[in-house]
């Protein structure tokens, strides 16, 4: 029983470690971040889903601002009070769908989706998308997590509909009219979630 309790714990404290560190745990992400950065130029991004503002202090180091969006409110006030001492991070509350149309979009942007589950639930994957093509603002790069990454065993998340590529991509191709390329992620530590990355095609 002891023994059972300890294994329990083990794996709960190491499961509460991942999420609380940046991209959860996942080290490649960062690297890949910075490639597309120095790649497109890219001086902004937006993060959809703060949670404990893990990954926003890691992104506040890659970008020069950083916008993240949080719907549950202890989450929200847990990551604004942690992030209160970057002063090129702003923590905003509210469901990222409906933050995203109020806010004002400047151009050479990373958008990391990460907005789904946890006690929020459902998934504004479509809808966010939907937005950013309605901005029309140029150099625009996507991270999504969780994502379905074919012929690979990563994580990945199922909400109304699988985080996939052909669940996206009429959404794709309205944020990317000229077109766009995309890759996935080779190597995944940490959590071992899916990501993938879209960018516009014409600057490679
Ligand atoms: C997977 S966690 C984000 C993890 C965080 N990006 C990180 O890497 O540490 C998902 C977060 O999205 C939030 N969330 C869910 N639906 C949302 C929505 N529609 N708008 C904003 N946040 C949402 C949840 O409350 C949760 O904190």
């Amino acid at each position: 029983m002891r023994i059972c309790f300890k294994m329990f714990w083990n794996k709960y404290a190491s499961v509460k470690i991942i999420m609380n560190t940046a991209f959860e745990g996942d080290t490649f992400i960062a690297k890949e971040l910075i490639k597309l950065r120095d790649r497109f130029g890219l001086t902004h991004c937006i993060e959809t889903g703060s949670q404990y503002g893990s990954t926003t202090i890691e992104l506040a180091a890659i970008f020069e601002n950083v916008i993240t969006i949080e719907a549950d409110d202890a989450y929200f006030g847990k990551a604004k009070e942690r992030l209160s001492e970057l002063k090129n991070v702003n923590v905003l509350f509210g469901m990222s769908e409906e933050v995203l149309l109020k806010l004002f979009f400047s151009d050479n942007v990373l958008y990391y989706l990460d907005a789904h589950g946890d006690r929020i639930g459902g998934c504004p994957l479509k809808e966010e998308l939907e937005i950013i093509a309605s901005k029309g603002h140029k150099n625009v790069c996507i991270a999504i997590h969780d994502f379905k990454v074919p012929g690979k065993n990563f994580g990945f998340d199922t909400f109304d509909y699988e985080l996939c590529y052909e669940e996206i991509e009429p959404y794709l191709k309205m944020v990317y009219p000229d077109g766009f390329d995309y890759h996935y992620n080779e190597e995944a530590d940490g959590a071992r979630q899916g990501i993938a990355y879209f960018y516009p095609i014409k600057k490679i």
